[in-house]
């Protein structure tokens, strides 16, 4: 699926949060950019109307039924396949491959792009935190580069442009965070916040699944992890600070003592962009900063005993192995719950806590190790979400 004209892309997750902003951002300029492939779970509606817009060659839909359901709405020319397995082999056809596949399910799409020796416009963190090592294996093997939508690792990545020897000379990465919704409350006064509080992010609109991550800070814990897999920096030099404004979107202090930072507007099309774009810049029709209305940049330190998923994510990242692997898939099945309505915003870290004190501390030696990890963990933090729910 590779042409002489404009770049063919591949977008998992196309009907997300992250895909359809990568669709706007490429329906800016269609001779530079052709979508060649369109997947994801189930959406059959937005699937058929992307199709009936872009043109793919083919529509992979992890769902069996919904492709079911899709078949005979796509354009002539536009192929159908299903099931998980098709998303992963689409991830390989194209010059690039945006994921942006939410959670645990992003992992074989980052595998088979990379293996396939593809650039990947990485927005699914989980799948680089859940399968690290192996994730590594498959980068090196095949010889895809990843680029980071996550607009941190975005920044931290223009910001290490400006080194000649990447994270030789990196004193500290440092990681933005907005503190999303509950920033500077008290455990007493997040007792009872509901789901709609958790998903009103004052500054990013987003999918819920990272929502909820943003307002327990467990997304800065997973980016944190994320830092250190693509950057390969230690995690006594990486630090978080919240920065409510969302302008300054990460930076790297470098061993000279110099601070380099990235700021733009908090727009996710900046950092979509970019990752398509790079090393080039793409310019773009977004939000500019108006420096004669920006009064302030604050900074701040979290508060890790109220936000403890955050402190977590920095044990998991510093135990290694499956840690990570299980953080995220007990945190997946928490969010998962708290979002049903069947688990309490503060038992989120719970539950991921009391599935950390269990985890077995296997090593990844390979996928079917990843996939084990993920699902024992799970089993464990289903376990402490119906504990709770008996207790309640
Ligand atoms: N949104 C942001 O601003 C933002 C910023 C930084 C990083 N990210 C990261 O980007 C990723 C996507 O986030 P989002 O906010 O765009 O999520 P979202 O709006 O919930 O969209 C998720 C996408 O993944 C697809 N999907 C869900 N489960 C799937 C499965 N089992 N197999 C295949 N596809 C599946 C969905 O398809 P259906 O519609 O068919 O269910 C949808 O296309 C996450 O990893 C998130 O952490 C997002």
């Amino acid at each position: 699926m590779t042409s002489g004209g404009p770049t063919t892309v591949s977008l998992v997750g196309s009907t997300g949060s992250i895909g359809t902003q990568t669709i706007e951002v490429i329906r800016t300029d269609p001779d530079r950019y052709r979508v060649v492939a369109l997947g994801a779970r189930a959406s059959v509606e937005a699937l058929a109307e992307q199709a009936r817009e872009l043109r793919p060659e083919v529509v992979a839909v992890a769902d069996p039924a919904a492709a079911a359901e899709l078949g005979g709405r796509l354009p002539a020319g536009t192929e159908l396949r299903a099931g998980p397995e098709a998303l992963a082999a689409i991830a390989a056809e194209a010059e690039v491959t945006v994921n942006a596949v939410v959670g645990f399910a992003g992992l074989p799409v980052t595998l088979a792009a990379l293996r396939g020796g593809r650039r990947l416009a990485l927005a699914n963190k989980e799948s680089l935190i859940a399968g690290g090592p192996v994730v590594r294996q498959a980068r090196a093997e095949g010889g895809g580069e990843i680029l980071p939508v996550d607009s941190e690792h975005c920044a931290v990545h223009q910001c290490l442009r400006s080194s000649r020897s990447g994270a030789d000379e990196v004193a500290r990465i440092v990681l933005t965070a907005s503190g999303g919704p509950f920033r500077g409350r008290t455990l007493a006064e997040l007792a009872e916040v509901t789901v709609a509080d958790a998903l009103a992010h004052p500054t990013w609109k987003m999918g819920p699944k990272i929502t909820v991550d943003s307002s327990t800070l467990m997304n800065k814990g997973l980016e944190v992890i994320e830092a250190h897999e693509l950057f390969d920096v230690d995690y006594g030099r990486i630090e978080v600070v919240i920065h409510p404004q969302s302008i300054v979107h990460s930076m790297v202090e470098f061993t000279d003592g110099a601070t380099v930072a990235q700021l733009s507007m908090p727009d996710m099309r900046l950092p979509i962009s970019y990752a398509l774009a790079y090393p080039d810049r793409w310019p773009s029709p977004y939000g500019r900063i108006d420096w004669s209305r920006l009064s302030r940049l604050d900074f701040e330190a979290p508060d890790t005993s109220v936000f403890r998923c955050l402190a977590l994510a920095y044990e998991a990242g510093r135990a290694g192995g499956s840690a990570p692997a299980w953080l995220n898939a007990a945190n997946e099945v928490a969010v998962a719950a708290f979002l049903a309505g069947s688990l309490g915003w503060a038992g989120i870290g719970e539950v991921v806590e009391e599935a950390l004190q269990v985890h077995d501390g296997a090593v990844l030696a390979d996928v079917d190790a990843v996939l084990e990890a993920d699902a024992t963990a799970r089993r464990a933090a289903a376990a402490a979400v119906e504990r709770r729910a008996r207790a309640a």
